[in-house]
């Protein structure tokens, strides 16, 4: 390779110009812990403090040697790490046991069965998959009962046991039949031609306003950011969004989306056209606490609405625990807190322990599809390294009874606490603290309005959050982002390693920034 195209940017140039707008564009040569190191200008390792953590991707931090040492065993023993179309029994082994978790924090016995991938999009994209298959099959098996009995019904006539009554077709705008026509053959044509139409609507997805899914082709379209996905519509089928704390929403679009199927039966000698419920609602999905909508929690009683919706619609529940799972919130399941529980899971970014690549799709037993293990499959997913990693990180949760949620919980509560007072004495400038466990989000007043041109620039130009960020880098050695759908929450999710100090560094640093927004002094923002 020449040194022209050495120096020319060539992976997503126009990103790496637009971190540089705000000093983000920083190498970084090796991490441990809450720590990634930057290159000082003499080659010397600079820490940087590392509070975004992998988007919530390092429950227990970068390169944990308790981790790396069971990767070092795996690559030393040459485990097969592509044996595809064979046993996996490590496979095996980690859906037992992430089936062990849910069942004592679900109280269920409903096993659920895993498909396994390699990120978080793919691991939604499986769970559409699957939701879509259960849906097309059952209204095959719908139109089958309809079929079988427009037979039964065409047989009594035929037998002179029942008779299509005068006017049934009427009811469906059907003329009188005219000289050598069958009233039934109209009739069971016109049926058959509403219910084709209707079979043929495409599937529709429930999902929450702020939400976020991932970026590939089905789950960018159930991600509510319009930047990700109105370029992209056509190529996916689309949801509804909702927003949060509104039932009568999920109300009016089962209303809105309620059609019905028509079928002909006999009774006491007659025909009868019967109207079947029928609607294209495919699945929901949300995230306990929605993370790059702005870390927004889920309310308990609106969870249970979603749960009333979904059982009413006779559709799966799919609960995103990608960011907010794997012990993030204090309990495995970011959803234990709104008393809800999935008929589909789908984990990523700390399954794989910050080394390895990898989500995992649970449907549970009574909405499973075992069709679906021949339909969909991956050339990396379910591998032996990937796997043996997960069962590490689960049994580093795990361990002395819940270590790694008591971490959790306390750590994060630290962190909150810390947060919540850094609000009480900026009540001008910090809007909000939200979150639970080690998912926070700490969110600025808009400074649109702002009398500093700097500050009231960036937050015009929606790059507020990530000047923030490069001033929190270059002046505190500090790393986070904004979410970035919402880019005045500032998005704070290390790992369970955190400690007091860091916390205290984190604390000085943000009084910084709050004391800076309080005086309107952009001119202090330190960006290299
Ligand atoms: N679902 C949720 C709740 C997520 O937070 C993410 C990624 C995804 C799905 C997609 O996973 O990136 O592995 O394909 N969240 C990142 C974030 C982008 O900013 O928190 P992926």
């Amino acid at each position: 390779m020449n040194s022209e195209s050495v120096a020319r940017e060539l992976a997503e140039p126009n990103l790496r110009r637009l971190l540089s707008t705000a000093g983000l564009d920083v190498e970084y040569v090796s991490a441990s812990g809450n720590t990634l190191y930057r290159q000082g200008a003499n080659g010397e390792p600079i820490p940087v403090l590392d509070y975004a953590a992998g988007y919530g991707a390092l429950i227990f931090g970068h390169n944990h040697p308790d981790i790396v040492a069971r990767a070092r065993e795996l690559l030393d023993e040459q485990t097969p790490v592509l044996a595809q179309f064979s046993s996996h029994p490590y496979a095996n082994q980690l859906a037992a046991e992430l089936n062990r978790i849910i069942r004592r924090e679900t109280g269920s016995d409903e096993p659920y069965y895993a498909t396994f991938a390699n990120s978080g999009a793919e691991g939604i994209e499986a769970a559409i998959k699957h939701a879509e298959l259960d849906r097309v099959l059952r209204l095959s098996a719908v139109f089958e009962e309809i079929e079988a009995s427009t037979r039964r019904v065409r047989e009594e006539v035929r037998a002179g046991t029942a008779t299509v009554p005068e006017g049934l077709g009427a009811r469906l705008g059907l003329p009188r039949p005219a000289a050598g026509q069958d009233a039934l053959d109209l009739l069971i044509a016109e049926i058959d031609r509403r219910n084709q139409r209707r079979r043929a609507k495409p599937p529709v997805f429930v999902a929450l306003k702020s939400g976020f899914h991932g970026k590939l082709m089905g789950s960018v379209q159930l991600t509510h950011n319009e930047a990700y996905r109105t370029p992209f519509s056509a190529l996916g089928a689309q949801a509804r969004f909702v927003p949060c704390d509104h039932p009568e929403a999920l109300k009016e679009l089962l209303q809105d989306e309620r059609g019905t199927l028509l079928q002909l039966t006999v009774a006491d000698g007659g025909v009868r056209l019967v109207e079947r419920d029928h609607h294209t609602i495919c699945a929901v999905l949300l995230e306990p606490i929605q993370g790059e909508g702005g870390i927004r929690p889920l309310s308990r009683a609106f969870a249970q609405e979603i749960k009333a919706f979904a059982e009413e619609a006779d559709c799966p529940v799919v609960i995103d625990e990608i960011q907010s799972g794997m012990g993030r919130t204090g309990d495995f399941l970011g959803a234990t807190r709104l008393g809800l529980r999935g008929d589909y899971y789908v984990f990523a970014k700390s399954l794989g322990g910050g080394l390895a690549k990898a989500s995992v799709t649970l449907v549970r037993e009574g909405r499973y599809r075992p069709e679906f293990e021949l339909l969909h499959s991956s050339t990396f997913a379910k591998d032996s390294f990937s796997c043996h990693i997960a069962l590490k990180v689960l049994q580093m949760l795990e361990a002395d009874g819940g270590q790694g949620y008591r971490l959790a919980r306390e750590r994060g509560a630290a962190l909150a606490g810390m947060l919540r007072g850094i609000r009480t004495d900026f009540p001008d400038v910090v809007k909000d603290v939200r979150g639970h466990g080690l998912m926070l989000g700490f969110e600025f007043h808009d400074q649109s309005e702002a009398t500093d041109d700097t500050l009231r620039e960036a937050a015009r130009s929606s790059m507020f959050g990530y000047v923030i960020a490069g001033h929190l880098l270059h002046a505190h050695a500090i790393r986070t982002f904004p979410t970035a759908s919402a880019v005045h929450t500032l998005r704070f999710e290390p790992s369970v390693l955190l400690t007091d100090e860091e916390i205290d560094r984190l604390e000085h640093a943000l009084r910084d920034v709050c004391a800076l927004l309080r005086e309107q002094a952009g001119h202090r923002l330190v960006l290299a």
